[in-house]
């Protein structure tokens, strides 16, 4: 079936249509569609604004506080060892559990004890809290919700420490003064913006071999370079003076006037540089077997800490590492065998492996002495290479990291069964100390 055009005179048509307009858009009608529109727009901003954008800021308290069920011991006082660590990470743990299981949840980001101090009743306790909150909220406003969860879990929740309420104070802290407080600590890591960088980002971009490293992921990372031939070595910020390589960074030349140390992710430009006062080998590194390839440089002038230049930890010389622990190795060196040196500094993750493994005809046959420490993998190909040496091998522990071993030698780079061999720092701990005080 068709339908008939319907036919409109000549004179009806136009003036239909021109009613009904004039109808519709009459001012009241056009104002109030304008209204609502804009009312539209503005609800799908404020969604997006909340869902999406979620502009959350970093909110950082100090706390101290009393507990009362320990007994305070004089190595508490002494920050690297394992006494002081091993309190410091179950408050830690303790707090975290706190503030996991409660309305907060997902807002506390991370704690970290900065002092442990005697008490009559106990032990002191000061920390250093971090929160991500909604910029619009309020320093104050945050401060009572965490009081608030904290005093509810004192009163309900089973604690292995007993924390003393009417001791317990909260300080509203701004970043500067966060810094300040955590510099005191090291092997801590932050992003520019001043958070505090986790230990797993380095982990989740290692997909095989050496991946470029994020500004101020290995802070404590120098570069050593001759004047006038560059990038010889790489060695470790172990104080705002002290630097921690290996002795055979020097059989060319241990004029300390020839040297400089740089800092920073890139060779060129480094974020900071310093001239070398000293340099003192170990007095029984021997160049044949490569047996205390460790040595210590002395800075000039003081390093000034900062997001991306920091000291790493030096582990207690009783800290053992077992086989196929995770670690880290870092440097400018090449990446293939006799390659050139990189500007860029690259990371890769490794793994320890057991000296008596290491020590098989098949692999190093009898060369590991006690005083190195065998890491990468038996199918070879992760591993640090030519230029890396004097460089740092680190450990997280807990978002505190170590330096475990130094770049030594090995067999070629990245060969199977032919691992990297790194001097055991925990073997030369009272030898830094007793040249440094550190
Ligand atoms: N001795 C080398 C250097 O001068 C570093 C050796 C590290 N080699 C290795 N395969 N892990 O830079």
């Amino acid at each position: 079936m068709m339908y008939a055009p319907v036919e409109f005179s000549e004179v009806d048509y136009p003036r239909v249509k021109y009613q009904r307009r004039q109808q519709f858009w009459n001012p009241i009608r056009l104002a109030l569609f304008t209204l609502a529109i804009v009312a539209i727009i503005g609800i799908a901003i404020g969604i997006v604004t909340h869902f999406v954008v979620k502009d959350d800021k970093s909110f950082y308290y100090f706390a101290s506080f009393k507990i009362t069920n320990i007994k305070y011991k004089e190595k508490y006082g002494i920050r690297n060892s394992r006494e002081f660590t091993e309190r410091s990470h179950q408050i830690e743990r303790m707090i975290s559990r706190i503030f996991q299981h409660s309305s907060g949840k997902g807002r506390f980001i991370k704690s970290h004890v900065t002092k442990l101090s005697p008490d009559k009743n106990g032990v002191n306790v000061l920390m250093v809290l971090m929160f991500r909150y909604p910029s619009t909220d309020s320093a104050e406003r945050i401060k009572k919700k965490v009081e608030m969860i904290l005093y509810q879990s004192l009163k309900t929740k089973q604690l292995p420490l007993t924390i003393n309420k009417p001791s317990f104070t909260l300080t509203s802290i701004d970043s500067k003064k966060m810094r300040n407080l955590l510099n005191s600590r090291c092997g801590i890591r932050m992003t520019s913006s001043n958070m505090l960088l986790p230990a797993s980002s380095s982990t989740e971009r290692i997909v095989q071999g050496r991946e470029t490293a994020m500004e101020g992921e290995w802070p404590w990372q120098a570069s050593l370079q001759l004047i006038g031939s560059g990038h010889q070595c790489g060695a470790s910020l172990i104080s705002n003076t002290w630097l921690l390589t290996a002795a055979h960074c020097f059989r060319k030349n241990k004029d300390p006037r020839q040297w400089i140390a740089t800092f920073g992710t890139t060779i060129t430009p480094p974020a900071m540089k310093r001239s070398v006062e000293k340099i003192i080998l170990h007095e029984k590194y021997h160049k044949e077997t490569n047996e205390n390839d460790i040595a210590l440089v002395q800075l000039t002038t003081q390093i000034k800490f900062s997001n991306v230049v920091q000291r790493v930890c030096l582990p207690d010389s009783s800290i053992k590492l077992p086989p196929k622990t995770s670690v880290f190795v870092t440097g400018f060196g090449s990446v293939i065998d006799d390659g050139p040196i990189q500007n860029k500094l690259r990371q890769a993750r490794v793994e320890t492996i057991s000296t008596d493994v290491c020590n098989r005809t098949d692999v190093y046959d009898g060369l590991i002495t006690p005083g190195m420490l065998c890491a990468g993998f038996m199918d070879g190909k992760v591993d640090a290479c030519k230029g890396d040496s004097g460089g740092p091998l680190v450990y997280d522990n807990h978002d505190i990291w170590y330096l475990v071993g130094i770049v030594s030698w090995g067999q070629s780079c990245g060969l199977p069964k032919k691992p990297g061999v790194y001097t055991r720092v925990t073997q030369y701990r009272d030898w830094i100390a007793s040249k440094t005080g550190i």
